[in-house]
């Protein structure tokens, strides 16, 4: 039984999909945003809700995967935008809104002297890998096993497991010759926003200094753990970092940047040779507006305040596991969460891995909440964005323990 008006029969969403499959492949342009028999479609956002086509308004706990931390169409981000639009949207020219985005970050990320923008998180990872390649001189990437980081397949990777890291350094001395760098997601998203255990980051970043490999954080989620983003919170400074999704403030966007010396490689102005990265959209002053104002709003208070929002939502959500004697657990940091439909120990992308039934489970409480008004991601992420309040909150996990007691 759900309360899903985009599932009934006639629905305005299912005649858009119909459509759709037409003129796409399996009616989609974004694997991510799939979801069975067919997804609703969406006619407008505005702070912390989103309505569909069917004129059923909900609270988004997705935020677009948590790219826009301010929730829809903020009054200050409007503005700003609305502005720049009157002054012109993309020019085959550098202008100021560029440096002013690249001051802020360059400015909170200590290990960032250096960084340049590119259109997603998937060109900024691209980007740093051809950076770490160039500087070292070498070709393979090790990432750790089943983390996400973006829609391009590295096909040579060397696999590493999270939180392990003598076998971590064990596994890069075998390949030291052919290392350019070693990516690393430090609250992994996919597994699960899975915690590195104490010492884990800067223990991988002593290893990779030793070996002399390129160590790129990929923060495009995990930026918004803080003013200063993961690595001041876990310790450690990165050679290379990504970025993407809140710097862009809910425009296509991502960014790297490292240390000076690598980042240079890059550098036009330098005599002899130097790698190109073109981009047509890169910089671009809408989305340089946007991530601004976005960043701007970003505090250490607010930071702060959301951090407390998602302890609201983390322990609300265990409180009613415990109370209902559920084998279910919530993770996640800062406005950060997820909802795992097992009690095992999580460490790693292996100790993620679900049953059939406990996915099966997991697939009929996403759709039992958006029937309550309630969006997170299909494996149940969620993220708090600043226009939320407390009491949202507690409707959610009230919403949450109805289903799970049906
Ligand atoms: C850690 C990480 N890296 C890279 C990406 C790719 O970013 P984009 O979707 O902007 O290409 C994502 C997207 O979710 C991500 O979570």
């Amino acid at each position: 039984m759900t309360n899903n008006k985009y599932l009934e029969p006639g629905a305005r969403s299912a005649e858009l999909y119909e459509r759709a499959r037409a003129v796409m492949p399996g009616g989609n342009t974004r694997t991510t945003v799939y979801s069975a028999p067919y997804p609703a479609y969406v006619a407008s956002a505005s702070g912390a809700t989103v309505t569909d086509v069917e004129g059923q308004t909900r609270l988004d706990f997705v935020n677009n995967y948590t790219a826009l931390i301010h929730g829809h169409a903020h009054p200050r981000i409007l503005d700003a935008v609305s502005r720049q639009l009157t002054l012109g949207t993309a020019v085959s020219f550098p202008t100021e809104t560029e440096v002013r985005l690249a001051e802020l970050l360059v400015d909170r990320v200590d290990s960032i002297e250096r960084l340049r923008f590119t259109n997603s998180g998937t060109e900024a990872v691209m980007m740093a890998v051809q950076a770490a390649r160039a500087f070292t001189g070498r070709q393979k990437v090790a990432r750790f096993e089943g983390c996400y980081h973006g829609a391009y397949d590295y096909a040579e990777d060397v696999l590493l497991p999270f939180n392990q890291p003598e076998a971590d350094g064990r596994i890069l001395a075998e390949h030291l010759g052919e290392l350019a760098a070693v990516l690393v997601d430090p609250l992994p998203h996919r597994p699960g926003f899975i915690d590195p255990i104490a010492g884990f980051l800067p223990r991988l970043r002593e290893i990779t200094r030793e070996l002399g490999i390129v160590l790129i954080s990929d923060e495009i989620i995990s930026f918004r753990l803080g003013y200063a983003g993961p690595q001041e919170r876990y310790g450690y400074q990165a050679d290379l970092t990504t970025l993407g999704k809140i710097i862009g403030g809910g425009f296509p966007v991502g960014a790297f940047g490292g240390r000076a010396e690598i980042m240079n490689t890059f550098d036009p102005s330098r005599s002899g040779s130097h790698l190109t990265h073109g981009g047509t959209f890169n910089g671009n002053p809408v989305t340089m507006v946007a991530g601004y104002e976005s960043m701007a709003m970003l505090t250490p208070a607010e930071f702060d305040r959301l951090a407390a929002l998602g302890d609201r939502v983390r322990v609300g959500l265990a409180n009613i596991i415990e109370a209902r004697g559920l084998s279910w657990q919530v993770t996640g940091q800062a406005s950060l969460f997820k909802l795992h439909g097992h009690p095992r120990k999580l460490v790693d992308y292996r100790s993620s891995l679900m049953t059939e039934a406990e996915r099966s489970a997991v697939e009929k409480f996403y759709m039992a909440m958006l029937g309550e008004g309630f969006i997170l991601t299909p494996d149940l992420c969620g993220a708090v964005s600043t226009p939320m309040t407390a009491q949202n909150i507690d409707d959610m996990i009230a919403a949450a323990d109805r289903v799970f007691a049906t």
